[in-house]
């Protein structure tokens, strides 16, 4: 078993008087898929931005590859190969597919351009395809592979995705998910993701299920029962 390279512990987070998180305990090992589930208002967004620094946090302890990053600003997070994938927003909307890509590759290792590029396009071909095209004018499905493409140009150690299904057609799910997982076996990135699709099952290894800004379950997805899951975290969204 592989020792956590993210952990943390004793989360607190506020939105002026209402408190999102009370104390979260969470970690991601190497190469893991982690999924944190949980319904509307859980808290979710909320963990996923205080990892990556764009939520301040009250109180806990974030430790990121043996460094203690929760009063790091997001620049040095993602340096360190911290990277947020939001719902929306991670493009340059009006730059070409190609010059996203490469801006993204300059925040990280200059040297291994081309290769991480090629990767992208390799994983995702219809941005190969689209590459001379200005991002804002992709498709919504489109533009939430561009995003995570720039995670992947940025060389981004831990990806934290948020709620990637949200807007997909059932098929372009299915697609997207598939390739969340050839990324980290091809890749060895470690994805954490936010979802309230069930098939999230197919791809996690683990689940955090979140309720009321409060950890509910932290197990094996082999572990689970899916109708459990599905009832309590996932909606009726199939
Ligand atoms: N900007 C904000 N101002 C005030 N309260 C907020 C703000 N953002 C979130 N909250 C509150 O914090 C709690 C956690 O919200 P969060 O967005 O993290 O949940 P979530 O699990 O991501 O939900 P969803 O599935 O709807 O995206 C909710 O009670 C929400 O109403
Ligand atoms: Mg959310």
């Amino acid at each position: 078993m592989s020792e956590p390279i993210l952990e943390v512990s004793g989360l607190t987070a506020c939105y002026g008087m209402i408190s999102a998180l009370k104390g979260i305990g969470f970690y991601v090992n190497d190469n893991e898929i982690v999924g944190i589930v949980g319904p509307n208002g859980a808290g979710k967004t909320t963990l996923l931005e205080s990892i990556a620094g764009s939520m301040h946090i009250k109180e806990g302890q974030i430790n990121f590859l043996g460094h203690q990053i929760e009063r790091w600003p997001v620049l040095k997070r993602r340096q360190l190969g911290l990277m947020l994938v939001p719902q929306e927003g991670n493009i340059f909307p009006l730059m070409s597919v190609k010059k996203n890509l490469e801006v993204s590759v300059i925040l990280s290792n200059r040297a291994k351009k081309e290769e991480l590029i090629d990767r992208v396009y390799k994983l995702f071909p219809v941005l190969w395809e689209k590459r001379r095209q200005i991002a804002n004018t992709l498709s919504g499905g489109q533009q939430k592979m561009l995003a995570v493409g720039i995670g992947i140009a940025s060389n981004a150690k831990v990806m934290l995705i948020d709620e990637p299904s949200i807007g997909l057609a059932p098929k372009l799910v299915t697609k997207l998910f598939e390739t969340l997982k050839k990324i980290k076996e091809d890749t060895r990135t470690t994805i954490v993701l936010s979802e309230q699709n069930i098939k999230v099952l197919n791809i996690a290894d683990r689940l955090f299920g979140l309720e009321a800004g409060e950890i509910r379950f932290d197990e094996k997805t082999e572990n689970l029962s899916r109708d459990v899951v599905k009832d309590l975290y996932l909606g009726s969204i199939s």
